[in-house]
């Protein structure tokens, strides 16, 4: 397992707005941009109206980059599929609190088979129903916007969960929780969540449309460099 935990400032480009005529250079493009993980949707069409990667995408992602995998599990039930992702090479496993599994069990089994577990929030989700499953976890993902599509307008209410979550965190003694933010995340709405707490940033559009993005991702880090 590869734990990027310890790390201040995490940069994750999402392969779903990567061209897909050619993942395995755009993955490259985001090691050597800089990134620190590469983030991987995997969507049912059931929990989400939409279909992406399955795990022989990530099999071919771990065969490609060393970049830590972060698996973002947006199923109805990710329990059935925990194996499969552990074994195809995820080394996060993120599964969402609203889907129809026992979460704490899931959590559970994908720590055993040697991968970090996390969940991930909704807009609308209370960041309470995260409470009683922190200490099983050291990262929360709140989305901001609906899962399901990239380039979607990024939503700022969700901020006051990172806010929450980040008392939370570090009343329960957890200070190098990683806090993540996905959905419409760029260069106009990085400080705001940086500022809120979160340290982790998930950026499909706003990284794989550009040409440089070893640019763009340092100017992330600088952005979030000055809210410390
Ligand atoms: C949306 C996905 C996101 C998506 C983000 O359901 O969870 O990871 O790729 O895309 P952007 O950054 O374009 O909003
Ligand atoms: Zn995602």
């Amino acid at each position: 397992m590869r734990q990027y935990y310890a790390m201040k400032t995490i940069i994750l480009p999402s392969l779903l707005a990567a061209d897909a005529g050619h993942l395995a250079d755009e993955i490259k493009r985001a090691e050597d941009a800089g990134a620190d993980a590469l983030h991987i949707d995997i969507m049912d069409a059931a929990f989400v109206p939409n279909l992406s990667f399955g795990p022989h995408f990530v099999e071919m992602a771990k065969r490609t980059t060393s970049m830590p995998l972060n698996v973002h599990l947006m199923l109805n039930r990710p329990d059935l599929y925990i194996e499969t992702f552990a074994n195809a090479g995820a080394d996060t496993i993120q599964i969402q609190v609203e889907s129809s599994c026992i979460v704490s069990k899931t959590l559970k089994r994908i720590k055993a088979l040697g991968v970090a577990p996390a969940l991930v929030i909704n807009p609308e989700t209370s960041y309470k129903s995260v409470l009683p499953y922190l200490e099983l976890i050291d990262e929360c993902l709140q989305m901001t916007v609906y899962p399901g599509y990239g380039g979607q307008k990024f939503k700022s209410e969700p901020l006051s969960n990172v806010r929450a979550l980040r008392d939370s965190a570090t009343a329960f003694g957890k200070a190098d929780f990683t806090i993540m933010v996905d959905g419409g995340i760029d260069r106009n709405t990085i400080v705001s969540c940086a500022q809120a707490g979160a340290n982790a940033f998930v950026a499909g559009t706003a990284l794989y449309s550009k040409t440089d993005m070893k640019s763009e991702i340092e100017l992330f880090r600088k952005l979030i460099s000055k809210t410390s």
